[in-house]
């Protein structure tokens, strides 16, 4: 699912980047500080990272020797290892974080917990996929419509279990970390035209990507002109995604 690195950028890659910025705003860390980031991806939050919080250094860690590669490309001021949010070893940092990736980690408790084990500061973040992450909501209501059972791919019901407010605080409580604080982080996703919001869904990376590859070509249009019917034919269609985002303390 994860390993084409560009497709993953124009699909939703680009919106990771600002509400990265809204992350670190709401994290609010000192210069100086050395950094994990956990599940980097492309690296949209680490380069972010060095670019507004002055860090001592930032390692990246993925499973994804795909998206390392391109994150070595495109940010050549951190390191990047191929790593799992569940077992970080004998890494330690300041600070430890994850950008959306924790909806994708079968075991979020542990993650929490390792998170926790090596980090003295801890944050993190997730698309509210249930309702806030408009262009993906938007997907699959209408590829439920047209296949209902698409209904067991749809992200909002699957990842209930942690892109919501009360399960995120519950994860940092229970590995042990305090002052806990949630807050929503909402940016704006404004798409040129439709081409520009349906295109990266042919591109078989992420969740909803890789489902809709799946379909007959005949079920693909029908989502396709679904789609299209619910959304402006003119001009520039102005979505907003929101993500929750979590912060503790060791
Ligand atoms: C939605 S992407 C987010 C990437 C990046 N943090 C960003 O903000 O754009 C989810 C990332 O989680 C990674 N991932 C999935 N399972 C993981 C695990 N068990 N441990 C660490 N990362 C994981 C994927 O490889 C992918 O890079």
């Amino acid at each position: 699912m994860w390993d084409l690195g560009e497709a993953y950028e124009s699909y939703v890659g680009r919106w990771s980047r600002p509400v990265a910025v809204e992350f670190l705003r709401f994290l609010d860390v000192p210069p100086g500080r050395t950094w994990l980031d956990v599940g980097c991806g492309t690296g949209a939050l680490t380069e972010t990272v060095l670019a507004h919080a002055e860090p001592a250094s930032v390692t990246g860690v993925d499973p994804s020797s795909g998206f390392l590669e391109l994150a070595r490309q495109r940010v050549p001021g951190a390191s990047f290892e191929v790593g799992d949010a569940t077992d970080l070893g004998a890494r330690e940092a300041d600070v430890v974080i994850s950008g959306l990736v924790l909806s994708f980690v079968p075991d979020a408790s542990r993650a929490a917990a390792e998170f926790a084990r090596v980090g003295k500061c801890v944050g993190s973040y997730v698309w509210d996929y249930t309702n806030g992450m408009q262009m993906m909501r938007l997907f699959w209501d209408a590829a439920i419509d047209v296949d209902p059972a698409a209904a067991s791919h749809d992200e909002g019901p699957k990842f209930a279990r942690v892109c919501l407010p009360g399960p995120l605080r519950s994860l940092w409580t229970d590995a042990g970390l305090r002052d806990v604080e949630v807050a929503g982080l909402v940016v704006p996703t404004v798409f040129r035209d439709f081409d520009d919001y349906w295109t990266p869904f042919l591109g078989r990376t992420g969740a909803a990507p890789a489902y809709l590859a799946t379909l007959p070509d005949e079920q693909r249009d029908a989502v396709r002109d679904l789609l299209r019917s619910r959304l402006p034919a003119h001009g520039p269609i102005e979505l907003t995604a929101r993500a929750w985002a979590v912060r503790g303390s060791r």
